[in-house]
């Protein structure tokens, strides 16, 4: 009897440890699952396009930039470049260590953020909504035509929306981070935002282009055009152009 009793203990132990391991495993281990879930469009409605590699030597300081940065509105029309577009991209989510970690920092690296990209004239990319897959580097055409005036329209009619040569949509999921953090999860994810659309203002600056934070839009609006899943909410609009000299 004391034997049965004994080894139901070392069972006991052995499920804790167990579960204590998976937590664990867990807390350190981004989220890489296939984010298509987050939008209604099946996979097979995509077109997947791998970006060019990051440049991590420009020339440009952090000082300089952070000392460039200032709300542009106003965009000339000479497109971004395919270059430009996967910078942007990298500098607000890029993948830059091999655990999948990112330029932003991340509430237990739950990973919250989605981006999302409205082309309205590129040289290299067609007009349409891309989704931008980190552990990739690479973006999907989600639904192609022109949506420029449409998320203008959605962000109260604001002329820079309108004018940008690429949108720039942050969404983010708040239940990666809140199943971890319970309530408290809601104020991280608003935190990482701040990071990953600070990182990408100070590369458009460093990049000579123009881009503002928009914080005055529907959120209805923007995730009908984006037709984004239920679980992810829209949380900045990010124009971007080559400054109007
Ligand atoms: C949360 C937030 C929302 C904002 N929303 C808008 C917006 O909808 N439209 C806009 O043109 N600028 C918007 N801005 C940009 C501010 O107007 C701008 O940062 C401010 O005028 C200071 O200028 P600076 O960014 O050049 O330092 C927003 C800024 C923040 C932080």
């Amino acid at each position: 009897m004391k034997k049965y009793f004994i080894y139901g203990i070392i069972f006991l132990l052995l499920g804790l440890v167990g579960f204590a391991f998976g937590y664990f495993a867990k807390s350190i281990t981004p989220d890489n699952s296939n984010n298509d879930n987050n939008s209604n469009f099946s996979i097979e409605d995509k077109t997947m396009i791998s970006l060019p590699k990051p440049n991590k030597d420009g020339s440009v300081s952090l000082e300089e930039a952070l000392s460039l940065r200032r709300s542009v509105r106003q965009y000339s029309e000479t497109p971004l470049t395919l270059e430009d577009i996967s910078q942007l991209l990298w500098s607000a989510q890029g993948v830059t260590d091999e655990r999948g970690f990112r330029t932003a920092p991340s509430a237990g690296a739950t990973f919250p953020l989605e981006m999302y990209f409205v082309v309205n004239h590129s040289e290299d990319l067609d007009k349409g909504i891309y989704h931008y897959y980190p552990d990739s580097h690479s973006i999907y055409l989600v639904r192609e035509g022109d949506f420029g005036s449409d998320v203008q329209s959605a962000c109260m009619g604001q002329s820079s929306v309108g004018d940008a040569s690429v949108i720039f949509i942050f969404g983010a999921v708040f239940e990666r981070t809140m199943d971890r953090y319970g309530e408290r999860g809601k104020r991280y994810v608003y935190n990482e935002i701040g990071h990953a659309s600070q990182n990408l203002h100070l590369q458009a600056a460093a990049l000579d282009l123009g881009t503002v934070v928009i914080g005055a839009y529907s959120d209805e609006e923007i995730e009908k055009i984006l037709n984004l899943g239920q679980d992810v909410n829209v949380l900045y609009v990010m124009p971007v152009g080559k400054i109007s000299l």
